[in-house]
């Protein structure tokens, strides 16, 4: 299967080297254990492998498309990456301290799903970090303006470089009930980020949501 980050995986790479970035270092400093094994889920070119593998954790990398983990493999030499889905992870149950995640998961219509695989391999005790698209920015981006109704969005991102489709989200996908029977939630940013496309009253709203979990 072709996936969309394989038609532009390098103008991906290119554009966010390029553009300076605000969400990285909050996304780190969430970060707290200080070893073991990190899964980044929708690990893309494998900018955030390096990071991790410069802060000596053991690294596992997981991306849908081909291409990509093409690209993290040759920049991460070391870690272990695959192809594979975030729906379906390749590993056995309680393997890692750290999963984390950026820009990724939003791509699957469903979230569920995700969280009981994050639940099922990561082990007691063990963070669970990401940055999704806000779902106000989703709102934004909606033809319908229906918050309740899922729609494609088509995203400008990266200083308008690079153009993305995504399903939108409710905020309620990310912290419900059945989420927090197992997590718990230990901090929710909300930010603009600014490589974001400006859309109307850019700043005004929040671009991305940040969660950071931990497993009972
Ligand atoms: C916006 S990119 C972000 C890449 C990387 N995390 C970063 O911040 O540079 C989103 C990535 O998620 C991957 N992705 C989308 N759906 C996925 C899925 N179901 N399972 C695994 N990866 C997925 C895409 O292939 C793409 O590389």
């Amino acid at each position: 299967m072709v996936t969309q980050y394989d038609k532009i995986s390098q103008k991906f790479k290119n554009a966010d080297e390029s553009v300076p970035d605000v969400t990285r270092p909050i996304l780190y400093s969430l970060v707290t254990k200080k070893k073991g094994k990190l899964l980044d889920l929708g690990c893309g070119y494998g900018e955030d492998l390096v990071h991790f593998q410069k802060e000596d954790f053991e690294v596992y990398g997981i991306d849908v498309s081909k291409e990509m983990v093409k690209e993290a493999e040759k920049k991460s030499q070391g870690a272990k990456v695959s192809v594979s889905s975030f729906e379906k992870l390749p590993y056995d149950e309680e393997t890692f301290d750290i999963i984390f995640s950026r820009y990724a998961l939003q791509h699957s219509d469903k979230i569920t799903p995700i969280f009981k695989e994050v639940s099922r391999v990561l082990k007691k005790g063990g963070e669970f970090v990401f940055l999704v698209t806000h779902p106000i920015r989703h709102y934004f981006e909606k033809k319908t303006k229906d918050y309740w109704k899922q729609e494609i969005c088509s995203s400008l991102i990266l200083g308008g470089k690079v153009r993305v489709e995504e399903p939108s989200h409710k905020l309620n996908e990310y912290i419900n009930k059945e989420i927090l029977s197992k997590f718990d939630l230990i901090d929710f940013i909300e930010e603009f980020d600014p490589a974001a496309e400006k859309i109307k009253d850019a700043g005004k709203y929040p671009s991305i949501l940040i969660l950071k979990f931990k497993k009972r």
